[in-house]
């Protein structure tokens, strides 16, 4: 483990003195309603600040407060999330809702053990409701900041293991200040987003460059070090793209489940070894639909298995006799902000705007 080349405590009134230059104007910034920071923190979890602005906005003119969030039917906050992605995100956020509601009286719970409990709060995410919040010295790691981390301390080695969590997170608790430890959580969050990011930093107008390990040795490009992702399984899934009078067959997947309350056209998983355009065939007839073809095909990638997934368009003869569960034909327009899910979403290209 490389040493601490500094005292901890030089950190924070560089990234302060930083923040207050060029800290970003964000929505959320101008409130400190736990309400709002907590929403704003699920949703910028795993997503940009671009594209979280318009969702934060829409979101709240639509379910205000945590009581009018928890009496709303989960599927309009799931469509109200569509776009944003990592939908379980939403259900997550509808769960934790109902139990604010429930447990603390729609009051939001400031301590560690309380945040975290609530679903969707890990222990990044709690911190920064503690610090933005609550004014209190809430520690943060979320993937930017252990980005600026593990190049400040030039941190070999997948930084997601666990030998190298518990190293950041020791990092992240020391040079978290007992002041203004809510300028700080943004400001180290802003400082990976704008400068310390992924690809090509700008180490030169960096505020820690001075101290960063990884600058002094000329390896910001390099760390942190690639993940090795493990070879995972692929799923053959047939979905079939039904238009009539100009609309478009979707079906919502039921709330219980992997991507539970999503649309998604038709679909039916396969076996690997069988020929998807029978399989297409068979699904066609269960839905009555006849001049079956081809019309490309989508790879996507979850976590642990990818799905190859073949789509065919065909003609609608009689549509009567399916049934089952949320079902609706919408234009192309709705088809578009509908909360599909990912791979279904990549086949939208397949259908002429
Ligand atoms: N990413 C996560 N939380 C954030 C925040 N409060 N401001 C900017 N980016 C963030």
């Amino acid at each position: 483990m490389p040493a601490n080349p500094f005292p901890p405590s030089a950190i924070a009134p560089l990234l302060l003195a930083w923040y207050g230059q060029v800290g970003r104007d964000l929505p959320w910034r101008h409130t400190r309603d736990p309400y709002c920071i907590w929403l704003s923190e699920i949703m910028l979890q795993q997503t940009t600040v671009t594209a979280v602005i318009p969702y934060y906005q829409r979101f709240l003119s639509r379910f205000p407060d945590v009581a009018t969030l928890a009496a709303a039917p989960i599927e309009t906050v799931i469509d109200a999330w569509a776009g944003l992605g990592y939908y379980s995100r939403a259900r997550n956020l509808h769960a934790a809702a109902q139990r604010v509601m429930n447990e603390y009286g729609g009051t939001f719970p400031s301590s560690l053990d309380e945040l975290t409990d609530l679903p969707g709060v890990g222990r990044s995410t709690a911190g920064a409701i503690r610090a933005i919040a609550f004014g209190q010295r809430g520690v943060i790691l979320d993937g930017n900041v252990r980005r600026v981390l593990v190049r400040l301390f030039a941190l070999d080695g997948d930084p997601r293991n666990p030998t190298a969590e518990k190293q950041l997170w020791m990092w992240a608790e020391e040079l978290t200040p007992a002041e203004r430890a809510d300028d700080y959580a943004q400001a180290i969050m802003d400082l990976g987003a704008t400068c310390c990011t992924p690809t090509k930093p700008t180490c030169l107008l960096c505020p820690l460059a001075l101290h960063c390990q990884a600058f002094a040795q000329g390896r910001q490009a390099e760390l942190p070090a690639k993940r090795t992702h493990k070879a995972v399984p692929t799923v053959l899934q047939v979905a079939l793209l039904l238009e009539r009078d100009g609309s478009w067959r979707v079906e919502r997947r039921p709330l219980s489940g992997m991507l539970g309350g999503l649309w998604e056209f038709p679909t039916c998983v396969v076996a690997a070894d069988a020929d998807p355009a029978s399989i297409a065939a068979a699904l066609a007839a269960t839905y009555g639909v006849s001049d079956l073809r081809a019309a490309g095909h989508v790879a996507h990638a979850y976590s642990h298995f990818k799905v190859d997934l073949r789509l065919y368009r065909g003609r609608v003869e009689e549509w009567g006799r399916v049934a089952e569960g949320e079902a609706e034909w919408v234009d192309a327009e709705i088809l578009r902000s509908l909360a599909l899910h990912g791979a279904h979403k990549k086949a939208l290209k397949f259908i002429a705007a």
